[in-house]
């Protein structure tokens, strides 16, 4: 078969692992051809592509971004830009497009699927938020980066009895905060599913200040909002005006509002750290390196299984393929049972009860 490879979105740890497992195993067990489309859906409209084959992807296991670049490009909305992209797979043949992304980049796969295109999906995203799967790739890597970061600020910050803030990514969902808040240990975690209450977040602080300990570690996520109020309206902080092709703003700034707010009440010296794109950089982790690579194998054998329109994903420790529809459908937020385990050691959650 003949099968074209993208990486969309925004990168993270453990694309190019899926690319190399994908050729691979193409390779080696079904005598598969490929090629990548270069910078994501952008390639497919343009037909930009480059040859894949085992020396394309060899040496880039540990390499974080993805060879094929990617972009935010949305061909839905271009003038007749699903019916491009279509076209396309045509003119070079191929018999399947594996489709290496998010809900934006696996939302015009779906709609590749529904006009006829023989797509799979493969889930990315450090957020961990897809539904339809326990685990996106890319998301340990940035847990093990905030936990390595928080380790670092809670000696300067105890140092200088300090608070410090940690603004980290999450759009839609607390999953990066709260699993690097617990394994980083945090005093307090604020998750974007629900709105904080500043007045609970200084009575925490104040608590463990009353207790002894002249220092806090605060993590929030970029798309945290504060509970509305007489001066708060509860929506997220951007950072900059305007909207991406998929119509998400640019957001970040929660943390150094929160850090002002904190300082302002309670008189505790804070600070604002954002920890930004370093999250999604470098080099994945082994359980994100086994992953990925879990998923390229799935995917080569979804197309060989003509399990077109599916994703791979996994499931209690099994790979499984389900409908992309499904997937994204709607976000992956943190549920009961995760709030609970940071409820039941940290000083504030919020949405805790
Ligand atoms: O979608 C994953 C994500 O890392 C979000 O957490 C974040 O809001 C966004 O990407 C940042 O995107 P960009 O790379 O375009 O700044």
């Amino acid at each position: 078969m003949k099968i074209g490879i993208l990486t969309g979105g925004g990168d993270c740890p453990g694309l190019n692992a899926v690319i190399r497992a994908v050729v691979r195993k193409g390779t080696f067990h079904y005598g598969d051809q490929f090629i990548g489309f270069i910078e994501g859906w952008r390639g497919v409209l343009e037909n930009k592509t480059i040859p894949l084959d085992l020396t394309a992807v060899s040496g880039i296991l540990p390499r974080g971004g993805t060879i094929l670049r990617t972009s935010r490009t949305n061909p839905a909305k271009k003038p007749d830009g699903i019916e491009k992209c279509l076209a396309t797979l045509k003119q070079n043949n191929l018999d399947a497009l594996i489709a290496i992304g998010g809900d934006d980049t696996l939302s015009v796969a779906q709609k590749l699927y529904e006009k006829g295109g023989k797509v799979i999906g493969v889930p990315k995203t450090i957020d961990n938020d897809l539904a339809g799967t326990d685990f996106t790739f890319g998301f340990d890597t940035a847990v093990n980066i905030v936990t390595e970061s928080l380790d670092r600020l809670h000696t300067t910050a105890e140092a200088h009895n300090r608070t410090i803030v940690v603004e980290v990514m999450g759009r839609n969902a607390g999953w990066i905060a709260l699993y690097g808040g617990v394994a980083g240990g945090a005093d307090a975690i604020l998750i974007p599913e629900h709105p904080f209450d500043i007045d609970k977040v200084t009575a925490a602080l104040q608590q463990r200040h009353a207790r002894g300990k002249l220092f806090n570690i605060v993590v929030v996520a970029e798309g945290a909002k504060f509970a509305p109020s007489k001066d708060a309206h509860g929506t997220p902080v951007v950072s900059a005006a305007g909207k991406d092709e998929f119509g998400h703003e640019r957001l970040g700034g929660i943390g150094s509002l929160l850090a002002n707010e904190i300082e302002r009440r309670t008189g505790f010296e804070t600070r604002a750290v954002v920890l930004g794109h370093v999250q999604r950089g470098g080099t994945p982790t082994a359980f994100d390196r086994m992953l990925a690579t879990r998923y390229g194998l799935g995917a080569i054998d979804a197309v060989h299984h003509g399990d077109f329109g599916k994703m791979v994903a996994i499931r209690g420790n099994k790979i499984v393929s389900v409908p992309v529809s499904e997937a994204i459908a709607k976000n992956r937020t943190v549920d009961q049972d995760a709030l609970d385990i940071a409820s039941g050691i940290l000083e504030e959650v919020s949405g805790k009860k």
